[in-house]
């Protein structure tokens, strides 16, 4: 459910979020939504660090639908650029954040799973990062003593940085995420916030060869490895090919990495819905079978 809750404001981005999209989600197979939503924007600078009760009730709707339809719900704290770049100055703040998301949703079900934060990176080093993950557990589970919690790997949720993540041994209710969108000259062809690079990649392919599918194998087997070794489950939070690549490339790519995620007991989330990446068409109503049939088998009638 992209570029709707995270976005400056909602439909900033060309998308708002509607309530019954979660139905038509549920009745197309999927058992789980991801809602990227920005917390920080719409919570005081300074201390207290109040959310806005308005936004607050935004997405509580949101969560409630989602439920009421049956499907977990996850919530992931998306876009918090500032935390980033200026780890220090903004940790008081990202905690308080936390505290109260936290009390806010503590009696909510336990299909209701937290992400503490999209993509950590720059600022937010792998040795940051860990010390952050743990300060903010210990704030997060004096409410919610057992939610599952959704960790992202060090350098933006990539596979290579899952060796460097630190996690308190003894929190055993962590799911750790990774995205994956390799080989990413396909998947972000004429990705206009990639830049310019971006623009010389249109056209690019993934004939699914044997090569192609080795390379997302072994990829995969890292994964595994490192989840096996680490006695931690795995959700592939984002995977997706871009709007400006062929279909048949798109929907071949997604559904041969919706397999071996399969395959591998991991979870995953499609990224997104109905925006630049979209298995969805908003103003036409309609999915994009290719897209769709390459997520999910076809619901039964
Ligand atoms: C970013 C999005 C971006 C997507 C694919 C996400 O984690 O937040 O802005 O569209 O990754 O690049």
């Amino acid at each position: 459910m992209a570029d709707m809750l995270e976005a400056p404001s909602e439909g900033a981005w060309g998308v708002r979020l509607e309530n019954g999209y979660f139905a038509v989600i549920q009745k197309a197979g999927f058992r789980s939504v991801r809602i990227p939503v920005a917390f920080q924007i719409h919570a005081l600078g300074n201390p207290p660090y109040t959310i806005d009760t308005n936004f607050f009730g935004r997405v509580d709707g949101a969560v409630k639908s989602a439920l009421d339809c049956g499907l977990a719900v996850v919530i992931d704290l998306h876009h918090y650029g500032e935390l980033r770049k200026e780890p220090e100055k903004h940790r008081a703040r990202f905690l308080s954040i936390w505290d109260r998301i936290a009390r806010h949703y503590q009696n909510y079900p336990d299909t209701v799973y937290f992400e503490l934060f999209n993509e950590p990176g720059e600022g937010l080093s792998p040795v940051v990062w860990n010390a952050l993950v743990a300060q903010t557990l210990r704030v997060v589970r004096q409410s919610n003593p057992k939610r599952a919690v959704i960790i992202d790997a060090p350098e933006w949720a990539n596979i290579d940085g899952l060796e460097k993540l630190r996690l308190p041994e003894n929190d055993r209710n962590l799911i750790v995420t990774c995205h994956y969108y390799n080989p990413f000259e396909f998947t972000h062809q004429g990705a206009v916030w990639i830049g310019p690079r971006a623009d010389a990649w249109l056209g690019t392919r993934w004939p699914s060869g044997q090569v192609q599918l080795t390379a997302i194998q072994r990829d995969f087997d890292k994964i595994q490895a490192w989840s096996k070794l680490n006695k931690r489950p795995i959700y592939l939070g984002e995977f997706g090919a871009y709007s400006k690549a062929d279909m048949k490339s798109r929907a071949s790519w997604t559904a041969y990495v919706a397999r071996q995620c399969e395959e591998r007991g991991f979870s995953w989330a499609y990224w997104e819905f109905c925006s630049g990446f979209g298995a969805y068409d908003p103003p036409a109503r309609v999915w994009r079978e290719p897209l769709l049939k390459a997520l999910v088998a076809p619901p039964q009638q």
